[in-house]
């Protein structure tokens, strides 16, 4: 806490080596180490302010992906870090608790920045949430699983070869390495009953379908802005880049088990399908419980009360996705593409007449899926997010929720968070008025 009473962080973004297999030296780029960075905590109503200190060789920029804050606050592609210098934002926590993250966001290099490894977690806590019985020692029963995928060459340095759209590679770079928290083939010994997992897909392209090779079930507590309001059961999740889920698991003393991604159902025909990696299937990490096992608590059968139907009004934004555009528009740091009342809920269409696989992520806002071609969404996608999945030719509308904040010159971004579609210019921008 300085002497502003502001709870203050710093992050040192950095180039050196990772180890991520056995022998090879891969060159990466992390904050305060060598390979993503530091998880930063804070509750709400806490004011934070955060030094970061930019050592890469290039400007890049640090986003707050999901955090509730003023548009100059927000990292985005007009707040880039010189090279050697140091950015200051400061804001007060706004929002309930949930599994926010960082990474970099600058114009036509996030996909590089983001592969490279500055990313890390942001949870922010409240009060509401603590009073609730869930597993909440983080790195005993709490356990963040930051999940990517690489592409190593045999020399131990990152592929980035198709980073950009290019080629087969339609969604973008895919690995066929799967690291989580920066680890590669990783395991953890479970000590409890109960294990809270905040997953993070904080891949560049591909997309997870996370189940357990039995099958077992296991319930969504949390979505990307916060705590479901019922806990849901499913033995499946899809999270598409940038999305979050927090699930609970419960284990039996002994068990050995994997957390796997699965073939995901992306909705795209057969061939694109396969080319954004929809019929893979990898290992993600696998879980090692003790003989005994602490006892945990039931989980409620209630996480908060009902909230609030959101009431969109006004016109609705409709926005068609293109080749890497919206309404046929490519990215210009210079236009803006709406104009939003701060605290207002707008109806916005989002439209995917192509083949290929997009997702959607609003800065400034949460949102709730009001439909999927007509249909209400399913289970997991009935929580406060701020990053879903738009499946080839389906059309989903979203109630979008705009913070307090107004600046009628700071905007906030929208795009699809394949990051080489976001690089390619898949962005516009909005301001809150
Ligand atoms: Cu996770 Cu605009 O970003
Ligand atoms: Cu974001
Ligand atoms: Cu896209």
């Amino acid at each position: 806490v300085d002497s502003d009473g502001r709870k203050r962080f710093r992050l040192e973004l950095g180039e050196a080596y990772t180890e991520f297999l056995p022998g090879t030296r891969t060159a990466t780029w992390g904050a305060n180490g060598p390979y993503l960075g530091p998880t930063l905590r804070a509750r709400r109503g806490q004011r934070v302010a955060v030094d970061v200190r930019n050592r890469l060789p290039e400007q890049t920029t640090v986003h707050w992906h999901g955090m509730h804050l003023p548009a100059e606050m927000d990292g985005g592609p007009h707040n880039p870090i010189g090279v050697g210098a140091t950015w200051q934002p400061y804001w007060t926590i706004n929002q309930p608790a949930a599994t926010l993250w960082y990474h970099p966001h600058l114009h036509e290099v996030t996909a590089q920045h983001v592969y490279r490894g500055v990313a890390g977690l942001f949870i922010v806590d409240d009060p509401d949430a603590d009073a609730l019985p869930l597993p909440k020692r983080y790195g005993v029963d709490d356990v963040p699983l930051i999940v990517q995928d690489k592409k190593i060459k045999d020399d131990g340095t990152l592929d980035t070869s198709r980073m950009n759209f290019g080629g087969l590679a339609i969604t973008g770079l895919l690995g066929d390495k799967i690291v989580v928290n920066g680890t590669y083939d990783p395991h953890f010994r479970v000590t409890t009953e109960l294990v809270r997992l905040r997953l993070l897909n904080a891949a560049n392209a591909r997309i997870f379908h996370f189940g357990f090779a039995d099958d077992r079930e296991f319930t969504l507590i949390a979505s990307d802005s916060g705590l479901s309001q019922v806990p849901q059961p499913m033995e499946r999740i899809m999270l598409s880049p940038g999305e979050r889920a927090e699930i609970v698991v419960r284990f039996r003393p002994g068990d050995d088990v994997i957390l796997k991604s699965f073939p995901a159902p992306l909705g795209a025909n057969f061939a694109y399908a396969r080319l954004a990696g929809g019929g893979d299937e990898h290992d993600v990490i696998r879980f090692l419980a003790a003989d005994a096992l602490r006892p945990s608590a039931a989980l409620p059968a209630a996480l908060g009360a009902p909230p609030a139907a959101p009431r969109p009004s006004g016109e609705p934004f409709r926005l068609e996705m293109g080749d890497f555009t919206f309404n046929g528009q490519t990215m210009d740091m210079q236009r803006l593409d709406r104009v939003v009342a701060s605290e207002s809920v707008e109806r916005w269409e989002i439209i995917n007449n192509q083949a290929i696989p997009h997702n959607f992520h609003v800065h400034g806002a949460s949102f709730h899926v009001l439909d999927i071609d007509g249909e209400p969404p399913p289970g997991h996608l009935r929580g406060v997010k701020d990053t879903v999945y738009v499946a080839p030719n389906s059309t989903m509308n979203l109630a979008v929720s705009f913070l307090p904040h107004s600046d009628p010159e700071f905007p906030y971004m929208f795009h699809c968070h394949l990051l080489a579609h976001e690089d390619a210019g898949m962005m516009g921008q909005f301001v809150t008025v």
